[in-house]
């Protein structure tokens, strides 16, 4: 696979330009762009508009941001300590016909591109301490945690470790041929 990012078909840049950078600068992010964040994710749509997600958040520096910082696994703090804001991601499966992952899914998806809108950047993460998420949240047992996001100014990439600035590349991804079928499977 090469490292273009070229669509098939034409498409709103906006969906090409989102990549999920880990050089972050370490400006914090304010609480008026996290909140335009998560007001994008309450717009997304869920099963029987039962919206079964819950986002919990720390501001880079703030009171929170030390027990957040305990969250991400040891790849993952390598960089994200430096994002402008840790926000987890939670869904419950108790408020929802089944479908809470994949609307909270949904909801993630318009965050990452609200706050692109806002200039800022986004990398989701599934390597955390989910258990660390629970102490650090003190969460009820019906919630799931589905993942930490990491939001902020884009960084340079000569700021990290050279083994990560080397993967600081655009993804490419699979054909649009590959995940298309017209009618039944044909594989
Ligand atoms: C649910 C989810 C979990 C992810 N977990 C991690 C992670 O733990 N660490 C990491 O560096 N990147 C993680 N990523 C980022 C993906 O690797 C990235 O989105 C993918 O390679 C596509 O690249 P792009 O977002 O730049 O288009 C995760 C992305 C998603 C959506």
């Amino acid at each position: 696979m090469n490292h273009t990012r070229t669509a098939t078909v034409p498409i709103e840049p906006q969906f090409l330009s989102r990549t999920s950078p880990r050089a972050f600068t370490g400006k914090a992010v304010t609480r008026t762009q996290l909140e335009q964040i998560v007001e994008a994710a309450r717009w997304a749509p869920s099963a029987s508009n039962l919206q079964p997600w819950h986002f919990a958040y720390a501001l880079h520096g703030d009171a929170h941001w030390k027990a957040f910082s305990t969250i991400p696994n040891e790849f993952n703090r390598r960089w994200c300590l430096n994002a402008g804001a840790l926000i987890v991601l939670l869904s419950n499966p108790e408020a929802s016909a089944g479908k809470h992952a994949f609307d909270t899914g949904c909801a993630w998806g318009f965050m990452a591109l609200q706050a692109q809108a806002l200039g800022l950047a986004t990398h989701a993460m599934a390597g955390i301490d989910t258990e660390a998420a629970r102490r650090v949240l003190q969460l009820p047992d019906h919630w799931t945690v589905q993942a930490l996001v990491a939001v902020g100014q884009r960084g340079d990439a000569t700021t990290l470790p050279p083994d990560l600035a080397e993967r600081e590349v655009p993804s490419p991804r699979k054909p649009l041929v590959e995940i298309l079928t017209a009618g039944p499977w044909t594989a």
